[in-house]
């Protein structure tokens, strides 16, 4: 386990002696073998693995050759950082993460958003599968993140910080307003009708009871899942301008009918099957980003 204070502390001869990675570098280390400087990130959550293919790549890291990377191990989540070119923009790809609920702690699920952050990135796009609590949702559709509630029960930002960083990072504006129109924009040029709405993040890995869902409707969650909230949060904490998506999987506990039971084969399966429209999705949206006033 990675601790925080080995960021931000300065090492003690003994850490120098271990050479405990840091975001920086393992940010050093992927820069050697890129000639560009990507501005835009994307991580790729449960079944978006098939947007990686339309990236014209120019390097792929295993997540194992990363120092301080966690492995990435839930079904669906390939464990590679891919670097290339999309629609003329300089990209950097996570190609799969790792969860709170395989036993990492807060600090290894985030270490790749801070190499992000420290590779310079400005903007970061981040995906997932989610289940629907919104009646209006249905399963397939797709949902641009207005703003979230973290009920992980932790909080990536606890512990020590970096001097001259806060750890009390404003939240009032976690998701970016003009990412996230560039993302609904995108939607409309496909005739894709996208929702804009709350993410709820649980630690997992068992789903909710309907109970729980009920009460998390009632706490105003459209959607719930179990990541993204961890990296928004450090993301916001690195200054980055942040966008999310969520591909909606299945009807949230006891919202899909009477004998309807939620599945992990379930959520894989028709977030892969609506990878075209992720990829075409997502596409579309860094177009627009590339040919906007956004600096990349
Ligand atoms: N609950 C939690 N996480 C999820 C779900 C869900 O219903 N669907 C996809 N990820």
């Amino acid at each position: 386990m990675i601790e925080e204070s080995v960021f931000f502390t300065k090492p003690s001869k003994a850490m120098r002696v271990r050479r405990l990675p840091t975001p920086e570098s393992t940010a050093d280390l992927i820069r050697k073998q890129i000639q560009d400087r990507p501005r835009l990130g994307i991580i790729l959550g449960s079944g978006f693995g098939s947007v990686a293919k339309a990236i014209s790549i120019e390097h792929i890291f295993s997540y194992r050759d990363l120092p301080g990377f966690p492995h990435a191990g839930a079904p669906g989540h390939a464990g590679q950082l891919i670097l290339g070119h999309w629609h003329g923009a300089s990209i950097v790809v996570l190609n799969g993460r790792s969860h709170y609920y395989e036993g990492f702690g807060p600090s290894e699920v985030t270490f790749p958003t801070r190499v992000l952050a420290a590779l310079g990135i400005t903007l970061l796009l981040i995906t997932n599968a989610a289940g629907g609590i919104n009646p209006d949702f249905k399963v397939g559709d797709f949902m641009v993140l207005r703003d979230h509630i973290n009920f992980m029960g932790m909080n990536p930002l606890r512990g020590p910080t970096a001097p001259k960083k806060s750890r009390f990072v404003d939240m009032t504006f976690p998701y970016d307003t003009t990412l996230a129109s560039h993302l609904a924009d995108a939607a409309k040029e496909m005739n894709l009708a996208v929702h804009r709405g709350v993410y709820l993040a649980v630690s997992g890995p068992s789903f909710e009871t309907p109970a729980e869902i009920r009460a998390f409707g009632a706490l105003g969650a459209d959607a719930v899942g179990m990541s993204t909230v961890p990296e928004v949060i450090v993301g916001r904490h690195c200054g980055l301008r942040i966008a999310g998506l969520s591909c909606i999987t299945n009807a949230a506990a006891g919202l899909g009918g009477a004998s309807q039971v939620v599945s992990a084969e379930e959520v894989l399966a028709v977030a892969q099957d609506n990878g075209l429209i992720a990829t075409h999705l997502i596409g579309n949206f860094v177009k627009r980003v590339v040919h906007s006033a956004l600096s990349l």
